[in-house]
């Protein structure tokens, strides 16, 4: 393969082809619907292969839902923590359903979405979230409707709720209390309504996850209620199907080696500044020789982590960060006026396709 200039995105099409089979199976085995939280990753240049395995999308805002419609296809669940008129006058155009984050803004625009499905989030006040700032129950969310009174005198007005409270939650029992929980305090709304998203944050495509047990329980929920069960994965769709691949550009050594690479953390893998966690190196693969590797942004701390790696890194060494497409891609930013990396693509047949390439006039019209 010819050498690539970096930094680029490489999508993997057979390590995707696993999670999704994996969805698969989850879709057939507890009959539940599954919509890619395109929040998480929208690179549509992937949907082809996705759309088989997925019943449609949710998205946070009125252009995810427009992606989803003319990319994806298929359902589209359209929310957002705040619509504004002109964006739910233009989302019913796209949407399948619309999902309200709170009642007041539901009765605001339930004249405007007459015909078409309306669901309400539901804010369950448990959540199983490593970091306060991901926390959807903390104090004062704003995240869902929370006052079960209100939402059931209310229920007349909507065929369906969401709940998302997880954030990479691979632990089966948690989520089946959870959803105990869930049936205990809302059994009786369920039961009026058509359908019920249990969101994003299950890690359901990790290695070694019991699927048994999961399917068993969204099944048995499902026919508690007689109501038809979603899923919102973005993370458990995408994960580790995609690398960063960088350049070091320089070596220097204050007390230890540190390698700048010709990418940035805070450009182009921002959620490891955000949440303070160490990107994972895909390749060289670890070994004795320690090193730094950073980004090359003004930010003093645009470092990616801490290594011990197989190689010295010399200016010219090929560096791949691993895991780098939920949360990563969509999060993407001209910091520094750094080049931005191109998007590349592994299909299924081995073929390597470089879909997009961005320029200095990419940079300069996205300002002004
Ligand atoms: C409402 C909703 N659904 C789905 C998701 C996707 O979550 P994840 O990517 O962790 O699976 C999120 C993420 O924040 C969300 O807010």
């Amino acid at each position: 393969m010819k050498k690539l200039t970096t930094p680029y995105y490489l999508i993997d099409e057979i390590k995707l082809q696993r999670n999704l089979q994996i969805i698969e199976r989850v879709r057939q085995a507890s009959g539940v619907k599954v919509v890619l939280a395109l929040k998480c990753f929208s690179t549509w240049c992937v949907f082809d292969l996705m759309r088989s395995s997925l019943d449609g999308t949710t998205s946070s805002s009125l252009f995810e839902a427009r992606l989803g419609r003319e990319e994806f296809g298929k359902e589209v669940h359209a929310y957002s923590v705040g619509f504004s008129k002109s964006d739910i006058q233009s989302v019913r155009k796209f949407a399948d359903k619309v999902i309200f984050n709170s009642l007041s803004q539901l009765r605001m625009y339930q004249s405007e979405v007459k015909g078409i499905e309306v669901g309400l989030r539901i804010n369950p006040g448990i959540s199983y979230s490593h970091f306060d700032l991901a926390n959807p129950a903390r104090r004062y969310s704003r995240l869902g409707a929370s006052n079960p009174d209100e939402i059931m005198k209310s229920s007349a007005l909507f065929s369906g709720v969401m709940f998302h409270f997880n954030c990479e939650n691979d632990d089966v029992e948690n989520i089946c209390a959870a959803i105990d929980v869930i049936s205990e305090n809302y059994g009786s709304l369920l039961e009026k309504m058509q359908w019920v998203s249990l969101g994003g944050g299950l890690y359901f495509t990790k290695n070694g996850y019991p699927l048994d047990r999961f399917c068993q329980k969204l099944k048995s929920f499902s026919e508690k209620f007689g109501i038809q069960v979603y899923l919102e994965p973005g993370e458990a769709a995408i994960t580790d199907c995609a690398e960063l691949v960088t350049t070091v550009l320089d070596v220097i050594h204050n007390e230890m080696d540190v390698a700048i690479v010709d990418a940035s953390v805070e450009a182009h893998m921002l959620d490891h500044l955000i949440y303070q966690t160490t990107a994972r190196i895909a390749a060289p693969e670890s070994g004795p020789y320690p090193v730094i590797i950073a980004g090359r942004t003004c930010l003093a701390g645009d470092v990616f982590g801490e290594y011990a790696l197989s190689a010295r890194l010399e200016p010219g060494s090929e560096i791949r960060i691993a895991d780098a497409a939920g949360y990563t891609m969509v999060k993407k930013n001209w910091f520094n006026g750094l080049p931005m990396p191109a998007i590349v693509v592994q299909r299924l047949d081995g073929r390597i396709e470089i879909v997009k390439t961005f320029k200095y006039q990419d940079f300069k019209r996205s300002l002004s």
